[in-house]
């Protein structure tokens, strides 16, 4: 073998150093391949409660568990020669537009994970041009997130109350507020029992045991955050201090029924989902009842345990209803190929929770930005190697499922 001694120029090409820099959570964040490294930030950065009622699920966290295996085992079916150079990901969803395919889901909590909280999920969405999802257990006013949202587009996420008139105060002040599509949750009679949170004695506000006093030596900048910004007030919520069970039993009502969906319809006037349907025939009702859509979710797997796969009920349910009902899905999605998958089984729309609270965690708004740009960048590969520009030509034959 003849060598030569290494050009100097060449050397130069291949060893690029990247610039010290100043902003050390822009550092952190570049690093970040998927959002499974933004998971890794995030557990070393928050404390493991918090960190822990993101991650966790119900019980032996089964549905979870398998939502997530499905996902990873789901297999692509391309189709070749297709000229997919102009990818364009908008859609049209609850009667308006979203600049991706994705948006951010509602979810409970959020400044416990991060002191920036919602306004830094609202204000990412709104410079993404993709909708934010408030919950009732949001840590931030309707007021305050609509502020934060901007000209962006935001969704109410509605827990129906027992006393009718709070649900009617609630849905008033969202629509005031520019929040233009109710999600109403229906899976939740209930609180589903997280035993992690169980373990970790999760409560609000966090109590300063010795455990979480060597916890913060750890982490110093979530308890450095979290104590010097405003006190945690909730969008919603009226008791805010016991364990996380408490707070949500407070609030449900066991004894719910069609009939109060009936009545809440009746009071919105926008665009109404309902969230957490998984049969054929819950489909349907709540459809003549008059929803507009339908939001197929396991909630994570965060309520009932070992129940059916979301992604099968998402078929189940495309199945029923045909083509012209919209229908929003969200549980276990952590990737572009991800929400391919869920548009394929069926879904005109996903959204995505745990992916933006990880992302919130490791790097505050930086860090939502940052997971919002990886799941962009890994949808537009993977529909370019499907062969497909828009999310509405990925098909039920781009993938072959565990259980074809
Ligand atoms: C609330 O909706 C939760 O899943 O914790």
């Amino acid at each position: 073998m003849k060598r030569q001694l290494p050009q100097v120029g060449e050397l130069k090409n291949l060893l690029r150093f990247d610039p010290p820099t100043l902003d050390r959570r822009a550092a952190r964040l570049s690093k970040a391949t998927d959002v499974t490294d933004l998971r890794k930030m995030a557990k070393r950065r928050t404390p493991k409660p918090a960190f822990d009622y993101v991650d966790g699920a119900a019980m032996r966290e089964a549905t979870h568990d398998e939502t997530r295996a499905a996902f990873r085992d789901m297999r692509f079916v391309p189709n070749i020669l297709r000229g997919a150079d102009n990818v364009s990901l908008g859609a049209t969803i609850a009667g308006g537009e979203s600049a991706l395919p994705f948006g951010i889901a509602p979810t409970g909590f959020t400044r416990f994970m991060h002191a920036e909280g919602e306004d830094a999920g609202a204000a990412a969405a709104a410079a993404a041009g993709v909708p934010f999802g408030l919950s009732t257990m949001g840590t931030r006013s309707i007021e305050e997130v609509a502020a934060a949202n901007g000209n962006g587009r935001r969704w109410f996420q509605l827990y129906m109350w027992k006393e009718r008139e709070r649900n009617l105060d609630i849905m008033q002040r969202a629509a005031a507020a520019g929040f233009d599509t109710l999600l109403v949750t229906v899976d939740t009679p209930v609180a589903g029992k997280r035993l992690r949170d169980e373990r970790n004695g999760m409560r609000i506000p966090p109590r300063l045991t010795a455990g979480t006093i060597v916890d913060a030596a750890w982490r110093p900048e979530w308890w450095f955050n979290f104590l010097t910004t405003e006190p945690v007030t909730f969008a919603s919520l009226t008791s805010t201090t016991g364990t996380l069970r408490h707070l949500i039993n407070d609030m449900f009502d066991p004894g719910l029924n069609f009939e109060d969906l009936k009545w809440i319809r009746s009071q919105w006037e926008g665009p109404l989902f309902v969230k957490g349907v998984v049969t054929p025939e819950d489909a349907r009702k709540v459809l003549d009842l008059g929803a507009d859509g339908i939001e197929v979710s396991s909630h994570g797997g965060r309520q009932l345990d070992q129940m059916i796969n979301p992604l099968r009920a998402l078929e189940n349910i495309r199945a029923e209803v045909g083509d012209d009902v919209e229908i929003i899905y969200d549980s276990g999605v952590l990737s572009g190929a991800d929400v391919a998958t869920a548009l394929a089984l069926g879904a005109d729309f996903v959204l995505v929770g745990r992916a933006y609270l990880y992302g919130l965690m490791a790097g505050g708004r930086e860090g939502v930005d940052k997971v919002i740009e990886l799941l962009t960048a890994e949808l537009t590969n993977t529909m370019q190697l499907l062969g497909v520009e828009r999310p509405s030509e990925i098909s039920r034959d781009h993938v072959m499922t565990p259980w074809d």
